[in-house]
């Protein structure tokens, strides 16, 4: 799955699944723009990329601002010369609680992280894709949820908020596809070891909890940041150019 070469924004990408996304994506050749709100994990992350001897560069951008966000596209055009993708990542939540306790200031960021992101990202990356050159175009990988697909109890604000990324995205391929632009969405299941981990679970997560979960998830474990970069890796790349408007369960099986 050839991905060398290209330049790929990733956002969110100083922590978790990003993270993992950013590098598997360096190793396999991709030249890459470390995107997060956090310097000091995003500039680690890029760092360790240099280290193994990939192409990265750490951006910071808070991605729910649409002037931060015009600055990310022009930094990836004045580093790699061009932008091939962009895998929104960047995402939040409020804590599991009652639908009724999500307060306004949860909810409004619930919606500016997960979803005005794609807005802000569009306006920014399609004209930077327009411009590319033979009309190669380019493709959006959007981190959803099998939250957006199955919903449970106790995220519901954001589960609509993944729910809107999935549509959204659909939307966006029909819309971009005379423009040779792709767009895709990816849903992981629950993965213990980010920083989302703990407030999905309500708190902490216990042995007892884990169990639950994982019992139902068919294929027995949960999702890894690998596993999410693969199935990235998959979408940017130039085997999956006539993919747009799918959106691939990473998730063990849990939603079928
Ligand atoms: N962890 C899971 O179980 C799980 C399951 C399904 C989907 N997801 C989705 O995966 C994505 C990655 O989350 P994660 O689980 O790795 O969590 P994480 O908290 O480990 O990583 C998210 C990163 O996004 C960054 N970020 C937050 N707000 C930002 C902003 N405004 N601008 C730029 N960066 C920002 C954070 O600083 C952090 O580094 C999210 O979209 C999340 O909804 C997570």
């Amino acid at each position: 799955m050839n991905i060398a070469g290209k330049s790929i924004i990733v956002t969110g990408a100083g922590n978790g699944i990003g993270e993992g996304i950013a590098r598997h994506l360096a190793a396999q050749g991709a030249r890459v723009v470390v995107n997060d709100i956090d310097a000091e994990r995003g500039e680690r992350v890029a760092q360790a990329i240099r280290a193994e001897g990939g192409t990265a560069a750490f951006f910071r951008t808070d991605v729910t601002r649409r002037a931060e966000v015009q600055q990310l596209v022009d930094e990836a055009l004045l580093l790699y010369g061009r932008l091939d993708a962009v895998v929104n990542n960047a995402g939040w939540t409020h804590r599991n609680k009652p639908l009724l306790e999500v307060d306004e200031d949860e909810f409004d960021r619930v919606y500016a992280v997960n979803v005005k992101s794609l807005y802000l990202t569009t306006l920014c990356a399609v004209p930077a894709m327009r411009a590319n050159p033979g009309g190669s175009g380019g493709s959006f990988i959007n981190i959803a949820s099998t939250a957006g697909i199955r919903p449970r109890p106790g995220l519901t604000w954001y589960n609509g908020s993944k729910g809107a990324v999935i549509t959204t995205s659909k939307s966006m391929a029909a819309e971009l596809g005379p423009d040779n632009i792709r767009v895709n969405c990816i849903n992981p299941v629950f993965n213990p070891d980010t920083g989302l981990a703990a407030e999905f679970a309500g708190g902490t997560l216990d042995e007892a909890a884990r169990a639950r979960f994982r019992a139902s998830i068919p294929l027995g474990r949960f999702s890894t940041a690998r596993d999410v970069a693969h199935a990235v890796h998959y979408l940017a790349s130039d085997e999956a150019s006539f993919i747009s408007g799918v959106c691939i369960e990473v998730d063990g099986a849990r939603c079928v």
